[in-house]
C-alpha cells in the first residue's frame, strides 16, 4: 500500500492587505450580502466576480421555503456572470458573509461542495484558473485556483471513459 498526500497552497492575509481592486470587490460583495434573501438561515453571503473584460458581477444567496430550491451566493454570481458574458473568463471571485448584525464574520467561509464543483467546471470551461478570496473580518484566505479547493474533481472527462 502507498500513502499519498496532497498539499494545498493558500495565502492568509488581513483585510488591510487587500489591494485596491480586491477592496472594491469586497465592497460590492458586501453590498450584495446585505441584499441576500436568507430569511431561514439569516446567513447572508455575498459574492463578486471580476471578469477578464473588467466587468464586475455580484450576487447573494437566495433561499426558499422548500429548502433545496434555494441557491448559494457563489453559484448565483457565477451563473449570472456566465449568463451575461458567456465567453468572458472569471479572473477573481470574492466571497464574504455577514452576521445577524450586518458585521463581517471573523472567519472566512469556504464555498460548499456543490459550489466548488461549479467553480471548477467554470475554470475548465474558460481554460483559465480563477483566484478565489474568502474574506472574514480577521483573516482572508486566497487561493490561486478554485480547483485547489476541490481535489479529485469530477469532470466531463470521466463521462467519456
Ligand atoms: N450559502 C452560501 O450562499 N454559500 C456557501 O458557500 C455556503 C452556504 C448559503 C446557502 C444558504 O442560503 C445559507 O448560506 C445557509 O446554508
Amino acid at each position: 500500500m502507498e500513502i499519498n498526500e496532497l498539499k494545498i497552497k493558500y495565502f492568509v492575509k488581513s483585510l488591510n492587505e487587500l489591494s485596491d481592486y480586491e477592496r472594491n470587490l469586497l465592497n460590492i460583495a458586501t453590498e450584495a450580502a446585505h441584499k441576500a434573501y436568507a430569511p431561514y438561515s439569516n446567513f447572508r453571503v455575498g459574492a463578486a466576480v471580476l471578469l477578464e473584460n473588467g466587468e464586475i458581477v455580484s450576487g447573494n444567496n437566495q433561499e426558499n421555503a422548500a429548502f433545496p430550491s434555494g441557491l448559494c451566493a457563489e453559484r448565483v454570481t457565477v451563473f449570472y456572470a456566465n449568463a451575461k458574458y458567456p465567453d468572458v473568463a472569471v479572473n477573481t471571485l470574492l466571497i464574504t458573509v455577514l452576521d445577524e448584525n450586518g458585521d463581517y464574520r471573523s472567519e472566512p467561509i469556504p464555498p460548499c461542495g456543490a459550489c466548488r464543483q461549479v467553480l471548477t467546471e467554470t475554470e475548465s470551461r474558460q481554460k483559465k484558473a480563477m483566484r478565489v478570496l474568502l474574506v472574514g473580518k480577521d483573516e482572508v484566505y486566497e487561493f490561486d485556483s478554485a480547483s485547489d479547493l476541490l481535489p479529485f474533481i469530477f469532470t466531463s472527462n470521466e463521462l467519456k471513459k
